[in-house]
């Protein structure tokens, strides 16, 4: 990705008092926050937090403990019980559950076709949102993705971004990485959406990015320099970029 010179000027002392800048990330599954997120966080030298792993990784332990998910009195019950850590480089991001790193397991079938139903618990909600905000308060910077960042979790957010894509855009990128047929793609995505409506919301303040004919380069290039621009306004200096 081109960074225009001017900005990539900050002085020492600038970064030493300037703001950590937070940029939001919200939308629906297989819009392709995981990847812009990242390779905005890598670009603009931020940290990158996957709120969405968080979800995964209590249901995977709820799984590995043989609640039913669907047993929402059971899931808040025992929501607090895990401890879920998670990494904030964006180059490497992983997930623990008392000390288990299931970075992997969290992607598997089960715990996406349970993850809704557990993310939809007040409690659990809670919970996690409490340990986001203090991750992002001590980040010194960082990309969070997810459905309610920009609305909930992070509503001061200065940067704010909803990632779409048409629906079968979408599930055609997702069965691409899986063994997966389109159509069933499409009817998990489809079913998925309505169950994660509660929890999704675009911010009024956010700028919707309709990633459908857009590939990688060109949407971490749109947030990267739209967080330049919103910081310009603000008159505050520009993020310290990375090549990329
Ligand atoms: O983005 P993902 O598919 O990894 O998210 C997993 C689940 O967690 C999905 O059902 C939506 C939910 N989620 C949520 O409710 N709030 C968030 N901030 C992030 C994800």
């Amino acid at each position: 990705m081109s960074i225009p010179a001017d900005l990539d000027s900050e002085t020492d002392e600038a970064s030493e008092t300037r703001p950590p800048l937070v940029v939001a990330v919200d939308g629906p599954s297989g819009a392709g926050k995981s990847s812009t997120s990242r390779g905005a966080a890598q670009a603009l030298g931020l940290r990158y937090l996957d709120t969405g792993a968080m979800y995964r990784a209590l249901t995977w332990w709820l799984l590995h403990r043989g609640v039913n998910v669907r047993d929402s009195a059971a899931v808040a019950a025992l929501a607090a019980e895990p401890d879920i850590e998670i990494g904030t480089d964006p180059g490497a991001p992983w997930v623990r559950v008392n000390g288990t790193d299931v970075t992997a397991e969290i992607r598997r079938q089960e715990v996406t076709g349970a993850v809704s139903a557990v993310a939809s618990v007040p409690q659990v909600r809670a919970l996690l949102i409490a340990q986001q905000r203090d991750i992002i308060a001590g980040a010194g910077g960082i990309v969070a993705e997810g459905r309610d960042i920009g609305t909930v979790v992070a509503p001061d957010a200065p940067v704010k971004v909803f990632l779409t894509a048409d629906s079968a855009e979408r599930a055609s990128r997702r069965a691409a990485q899986t063994s997966q047929s389109t159509a069933s793609t499409q009817a998990d995505q489809d079913r998925r959406d309505r169950l994660d409506s509660g929890q999704s919301a675009k911010a009024d303040d956010a700028v919707e990015i309709d990633s459908t004919a857009l590939d990688l380069a060109e949407v971490v290039d749109i947030i990267v320099r739209l967080a330049c621009e919103t910081r310009r306004q603000a008159g505050l200096p520009q993020p310290r970029q990375q090549s990329t």
